[in-house]
């Protein structure tokens, strides 16, 4: 190991996951593998979201805990529902759909001030992250936790502060088990601010922009919502940290972004061999890039889990990045197929902790280049009608017309966040409504057409019965179910 320029240690993100486990294991922790993406019997929720959905019903106090003290690296997912960061990604270097969060769990067992304890004392103590880098927050009514930390850590005072709930009051949805939170911020010095340019832009913690981030949300989880948005104290009390790899990883390896720490890196080196480009020369190449990487590493983990493509539910989300990333190819240059190369590296740097991968690894290939293969065949037509498109708009041009956005993802499957990603970057919005009432006249036309014998559940709405059967985290099922209709109609 050696001294990274911020004075922590470096370390890969190997060994930082496997250092995180087995400081944990020493206090006592059994280890556990990675939960599925696809979360079991929880109707609530598309994906693991994060690395306490697994244990839900534990907190709930309905399944017995393996152990009252975990610990583990979670496969997660935020690309839907309560927590999506999808139009972030490849935009910032720090975003991911797919990303790995390390979390150790006490089931009723040690609380808050073990948790602070430990959290420090393996940032500074064993990465020796620099005490005067480093923030924590704590929710406005937790004195406990903010006196737990000036107790129990070395930490200065006036490093402790306070926020409310957006920022400091944790929930998986809309629904569940739930809790203060304190998190821990780095400050990344003042070359790491990404909105410099942004009027009266001052970077703080919880400031928005690059230069202080987030490493580890510990969450004191004591409560569960109810339907109606009740809080209920749970029967014990319990904690949940997570802290995102990638983001540690960037940090301890002395890189400045999680694209250029070891754990993306090999992904994005595998799309600069493929397109014979190289990343880091800023602008929209290196967002196709990032999103090459982030997209590939999520698409091989989805079906690694068993998530195949198609025209609803997550298997519509899975066709949706596989798109996106399709259509950032272009950007690149790239008109073969190629995502599943990409996804290739990752099995290779990966499947050492998620074996899951190597066995896959034939599926895997075999579908990302399958999709990669038909959907080549109207993304070039589509790309032209949408240049048209944009050309006719003249220069009023603010708002793509949604019945053409429809017209996009009906007869060419853009889907609509792909338009509007496009368009983004050239200032262009994408009129939302317009593409609503086209889509809900053209569902009126299907239905009128239907024979009623046919079937007696319209399965549209049956999806959207489930949705919201299953609460917030399919906020996104409308969208999602709406461009799946209209996919389906087009194939
Ligand atoms: N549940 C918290 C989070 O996802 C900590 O694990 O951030």
């Amino acid at each position: 190991m050696a001294a990274s320029a911020k004075g922590a240690v470096v370390m890969l993100g190997a060994e930082l996951r496997a250092g995180f486990l087995d400081f944990f294991r020493q206090r006592g922790h059994e280890i556990v593998a990675s939960a599925p993406i696809v979360p079991r019997d929880d109707p609530t929720l598309m994906f693991t979201n994060a690395g306490m959905v697994r244990f839900k019903d534990v907190f709930l106090g309905l399944a017995e805990p393996v152990h009252p003290r975990v610990a583990d690296s979670q496969k997660c997912l935020r690309i839907s529902g309560k927590h999506n960061d999808l139009e972030e990604v490849g935009r910032d270097t720090y975003h991911h759909t797919l990303f790995e969060m390390l979390g150790n769990w006490s089931f009723g067992d040690y609380y808050k001030a073990e948790a602070i304890e430990w959290a420090w004392e393996l940032l500074t103590g064993v990465w020796e992250m620099p005490k005067s880098d480093l923030y924590a927050t704590v929710y406005t009514t937790d004195e406990e936790a903010a006196g737990l930390w000036t107790r129990v850590t070395d930490i200065e005072a006036s490093r402790v502060l306070v926020f409310d709930e957006k920022d400091n009051f944790w929930e998986m949805g809309e629904t569940g088990p739930c809790g203060p939170c304190s998190e821990i911020h780095i400050d990344r010095g003042p070359g790491a601010c990404d909105m410099k340019k942004v009027k009266g832009h001052r970077c703080a913690v919880n400031g928005g922009c690059a230069r202080f981030i987030e490493i580890w949300n510990l969450v004191f989880i004591q409560y569960t919502r109810d339907g109606e948005g009740v809080l209920h104290e749970l029967p014990a009390k319990h904690v949940d940290t997570g802290m995102g790899l990638e983001r540690v990883a960037a940090i301890l390896e002395g890189v400045d972004n999680n694209y250029d720490g070891s754990l993306l890196r090999g992904a994005i080196a595998r799309a600069e061999e493929i397109s014979g480009r190289a990343y880091g020369g800023g602008g929209e190449e290196d967002v196709a890039f990032r999103v090459l990487a982030d997209h590939g590493r999520a698409v091989a983990f989805m079906i690694a889990d068993g998530i195949d493509p198609a025209n609803e539910g997550r298997g519509y989300v899975l066709r949706r990045l596989l798109r996106r990333a399709a259509r950032h190819g272009k950007g690149l240059g790239l008109d073969e197929p190629f995502l599943f190369k990409v996804c290739e590296s990752v099995i290779e740097s990966m499947s050492a902790a998620y074996p899951e991968l190597g066995r896959e690894h034939d599926r895997i290939v075999a579908t990302v280049r399958g999709e990669e293969e038909r959907f080549s065949e109207t993304l070039d037509r589509g790309l032209l009608k949408l240049d048209e498109a944009v050309a006719a708009l003249g220069r009023k041009k603010t708002s793509l017309p949604g019945d053409v956005a429809f017209r996009l993802y009906d007869t060419y499957g853009f889907p609509l966040d792909m338009t509007e990603d496009i368009l983004r970057s050239r200032g262009i919005g994408v009129d939302r409504e317009g593409f609503d009432r086209a889509l809900a006249e053209q569902r009126e036309l299907a239905r009128a057409s239907r024979d009623p014998r046919e079937s007696a559940v319209d399965p549209v709405l049956l999806i959207r019965a489930v949705g919201e059967a299953g609460g917030s985290s399919f906020a996104g099922a409308d969208v999602d179910e709406a461009e799946s209709r209209g996919v389906a109609l087009a194939a």
